[in-house]
């Protein structure tokens, strides 16, 4: 059988490629003992011969038989526990009191005072508790707080996308955790960066570039100085979140597998974050374009797997965007999670002529009796839409 995808130990690999024809029992064996208890079979690409040996038969007791189960899937994802009308509101606190520590940690940096690791860690067990909970309120929140400074907003959002990119990959919580710190002090070395060089509107000169490339090395620095009781990962993500596969990367010019995974994951929710924010000189891109983006850095910056998968975490759709229907209705997605990347679920808010509906309804665009044969046509500019999205969340009211 052709093996897709083994899943969750991901990061713990057993395995160089993620997809392998396995024509020996041995092989089904050896994955069991690496711990692996589901893996997704492609059956177009498994062949009929040569064949495996005849297994035992299957106990239902036992997890490893689900290791002929599964066909691939689209999305692989998180069963959401709790529905989004629940975790929303408890998301935005978790998030406006990250957002305050964000702020609180630039200014202890700014002034040589010590960071309260134990302040953030707390803050990044809520976005950890959030996410398991139900993944997209907090991903939908930093599509709607596009209006907070960049300067305190990027590190949190950075990390909440690698924490939802994480948990799609199927990080532990421990390891989450650890992502969701080295994320938050990923750039804190900026503060050591000139101030006309970090905020140069034009291009930067080759030295204020080379400058401003000493940031990555800067987060690692401070950590390291402040003798924080963080992990030696955290300081990994902070010190490597620039290096790219090809070794075209900073500081250390570390290639391919020589780059710590968490900091692989917080590399292209860097880059993905820089790409779609709003900044003074330049309105930020809207997701999918930032993902082609990304997506052409495939096989040079990031590893292939590593590309696809966060490109599945983020979905072509987030929530919180605002879409125009096949119909000319206009309508916000709400929930994308265990869902096709196509058919999310939404609100439609407007008809045809942009006029908004005073009551709202709720479709979901995979069931054929509630989609009315619609389908997204297109993704609105937040500036095009004529509305905030994030007062259709209303739910968030609290
Ligand atoms: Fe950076
Ligand atoms: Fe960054």
């Amino acid at each position: 059988m052709f093996v897709a995808d083994v899943g969750r130990t991901w990061l713990n690999h057993p395995w160089k490629t993620k997809s392998r024809l396995l024509t020996e029992r041995s092989e089904i064996d050896e994955l069991i003992q690496f711990g692996i208890e589901e893996v997704y079979i492609d059956t177009a690409k498994s062949v009929k011969k040569p064949r495996l040996e005849p297994r035992p038969k299957p106990s239902l007791a036992d997890p490893k038989n689900a290791i002929n189960k599964a066909p691939t899937v689209v999305h692989k994802s998180v069963e959401p526990i709790v529905s989004m009308e629940s975790e929303f509101p408890k998301a935005a606190k978790a998030y406006g009191r990250a957002l305050d520590t964000s702020k609180a940690l630039v200014a202890a940096c700014r002034m040589n005072k010590r960071i309260e690791v134990s302040e953030v860690q707390e803050n990044v067990d809520e976005l950890v508790e959030s996410v398991s909970r139900n993944r997209d309120a907090l991903t939908a929140l930093i599509k709607l707080r596009h209006f907070d400074d960049y300067t305190y907003t990027h590190s949190l959002n950075v990390s909440v996308l690698s924490i939802s990119a994480g948990k799609t990959l199927g990080l532990t919580d421990a390891e989450l955790k650890i992502l969701g710190l080295g994320t938050m002090f990923h750039d804190l070395g900026k503060i050591r960066i000139p101030d006309n060089i970090l905020n140069k509107p034009g291009k930067l000169t080759d030295d204020e570039f080379a400058i401003m490339r000493n940031h990555a090395a800067l987060s690692a620095e401070i950590l390291t100085e402040q003798h924080l009781n963080v992990s030696d990962q955290v300081i990994k993500v902070a010190r490597f979140h620039h290096e790219r596969i090809d070794g075209s990367g900073y500081p250390d010019h570390l290639q391919g597998e020589q780059i710590p995974p968490l900091a692989t994951i917080c590399g292209l929710s860097d880059v993905y974050d820089a790409l779609t924010s709003d900044r003074v000189y330049h309105k930020g891109m809207l997701p999918h374009d930032a993902l082609k983006f990304i997506y052409s850095l495939r096989g040079t910056h990031f590893q292939p797997d590593w590309v696809d998968r966060f490109v599945q975490s983020v979905g072509i759709y987030p929530p919180g965007s605002v879409v125009e229907l096949n119909t000319g209705h206009l309508a916000v997605v709400m929930e994308v999670i265990n869902r096709s990347l196509l058919t999310p679920l939404i609100k439609v808010v407007s008809d045809p002529n942009g006029q908004l509906y005073s009551r709202t309804k709720l479709v979901d665009l995979s069931k054929p009796a509630e989609n009315q044969g619609w389908t997204i046509n297109r993704v609105v500019p937040p500036s095009e839409a004529g509305f905030d999205p994030a007062s259709f969340y209303n739910f968030a009211a609290e």
